[in-house]
């Protein structure tokens, strides 16, 4: 079993880098399987989403070249036409982008239902719609989603998204990147990575308009050939360093490889509870000066306050003097990590998707779970603003989606360690 054990109460100070975006990443790396030819591919987060999809990768026949921890050379020339593997594909949500890349790269697609982090049903009747509507038949046949294209080839056509979808939408545009004509992905989401892989797709040879607004265009080509590409930053990692320069007293970060623009709900919400922010062209310095205010949030869509930064700012307005009110509109069940930060002192009502939040002047050491990757990192936060000793469990969760997140803390200042032991034993260091 791997812990964190966290001494709480020391102040972040310094610089920390940002790594690669890991929601683009793990669709550039499925989307990859479209080229016949090499992808090189920069700033790829040295996460186990990423270690696992290039996994599933590799036993397709993909060749992986690692030239450096965040330097990849991916060459699907040879590709069979392989099953993805069922145990891997189980243990990522990310592993849908599959669907697409099989059905666009052979025709047809065989794909085990997609695991990942719990919180609620995730259907992906908006990915079936939008493979339907380019000309795949579609089926759910013994744990697997199957797909096929008909004789002639999928065919462009204008695709409705009933609901705003990051993962249909990044899934349909490598589904429709090959097929005959244009395909218009209408009500589409507008997150960054959306256009980092449509930007990836291009540099590919792809001819995709549009993204970063709710319709993009992709006229299909007739092959996608090798090419470079470099990684946006992540914008989720940036905020949950800027969010733990907020709740931890006397903290003076900079946060540096950033695209400021992507981070401007998040910016703008952590000014109005009072952290001083300074932005640079590609760096936020995030100070803590006095107590949090109170304030309100409401999850939505890009360019909305994100769904995956709201346990970050919910460790913050748990510290915040007065009441502070969450909504969160894209989960059903994104609340679980309140009952854990309640074990630290933390003073939160959930009522199915609002959290009703009275902050406390201090948070206490406790044993803790992270219960999925962000309710993980908000822990790490309460844990480093703390009173005593923090020890988190389950962190494999966290390392889903952090890259190094114990050296980057610990160059900060942080006094965070990441203990393995056999499973079962105990260790000494509950606080
Ligand atoms: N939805 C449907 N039908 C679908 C797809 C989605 O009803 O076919 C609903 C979902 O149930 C949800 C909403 O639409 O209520 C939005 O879901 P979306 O498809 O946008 O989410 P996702 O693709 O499953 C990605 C990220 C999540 C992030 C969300 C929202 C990946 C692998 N995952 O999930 O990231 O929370 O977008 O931005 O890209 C994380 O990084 O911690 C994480 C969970």
């Amino acid at each position: 079993m791997v812990k964190y054990v966290i001494h709480g109460g020391k102040p972040l100070t310094g610089n920390v880098t940002i790594s690669g975006a890991k929601n683009a990443a793990v669709g550039i790396l499925p989307a990859a399987l479209l080229v016949k030819g090499v992808c090189r591919i920069e700033n790829v987060p040295d996460i186990s989403d990423v270690r696992l999809l290039l996994q599933i990768l590799d036993a397709m026949g993909a060749k992986i070249r690692r030239l450096s921890p965040n330097l990849l050379e991916i060459d699907c020339t040879n590709v069979r036409d392989a099953e993805a593997p069922a145990d891997l594909v189980r243990r990522i949500r990310a592993s849908y982008y599959f669907i697409g890349a099989q059905l666009g790269r052979f025709g047809h697609a065989k794909v085990a239902l997609p695991g990942g982090c719990n919180f609620g049903p995730r259907p992906i009747d908006q990915h079936i719609k939008g493979f339907e509507g380019i000309g795949a038949q579609v089926d759910f046949v013994g744990g697997f989603v199957c797909a096929k294209a008909p004789e002639e080839g999928l065919t462009g056509a204008r695709v409705n998204l009933d609901v705003v979808s990051v993962g249909a939408t990044m899934n349909i545009m490598i589904g429709a990147v090959l097929a005959t004509g244009t395909t218009y992905i209408e009500n589409a989401a507008k997150e960054p990575h959306i256009v980092d892989l449509a930007n990836f797709l291009n540099a590919m040879g792809a001819k995709v308009s549009g993204a970063g607004t709710d319709v993009i265009r992709i006229r299909g080509v007739k092959s996608l050939h090798g090419g470079f590409y470099s990684i946006i930053p992540d914008q989720i990692e940036a905020g949950t360093y800027m969010a733990a320069a907020a709740a931890v007293e006397g903290s003076d970060v900079l946060v540096q490889n950033v695209i400021p623009k992507h981070m401007d709900t998040i910016t703008a919400k952590l000014r109005e509870m009072g952290a001083k922010i300074t932005v640079y062209d590609d760096a936020i310095r995030v100070q803590r000066v006095g107590r949090l205010r109170r304030a309100n949030v409401k999850t939505l869509p890009y360019p909305g306050f994100p769904t995956d930064m709201q346990p970050q700012i919910g460790v913050c307005m748990s510290l915040a003097r007065g009441t502070s009110i969450i909504t969160e509109s894209i989960y059903d069940t994104r609340f679980r990590y309140c009952a854990e930060l309640a074990r630290m002192g933390a003073s939160i009502v959930v009522d199915t998707k609002v959290a009703v939040i009275d902050g406390v002047e201090k948070l206490h050491g406790a044993t803790v779970k992270a219960c999925d990757l962000r309710a993980g990192a908000a822990m790490v936060i309460a844990g480093l603003s703390a009173d005593g000793v923090t020890t988190i469990e389950d962190v494999h969760y966290i390392e889903r989606g952090y890259e190094a997140i114990i050296e980057k803390l610990s160059g900060l200042g942080a006094d965070i360690r990441r203990i393995e032991t056999p499973d079962g034993m105990l260790t000494k260091s509950a606080g």
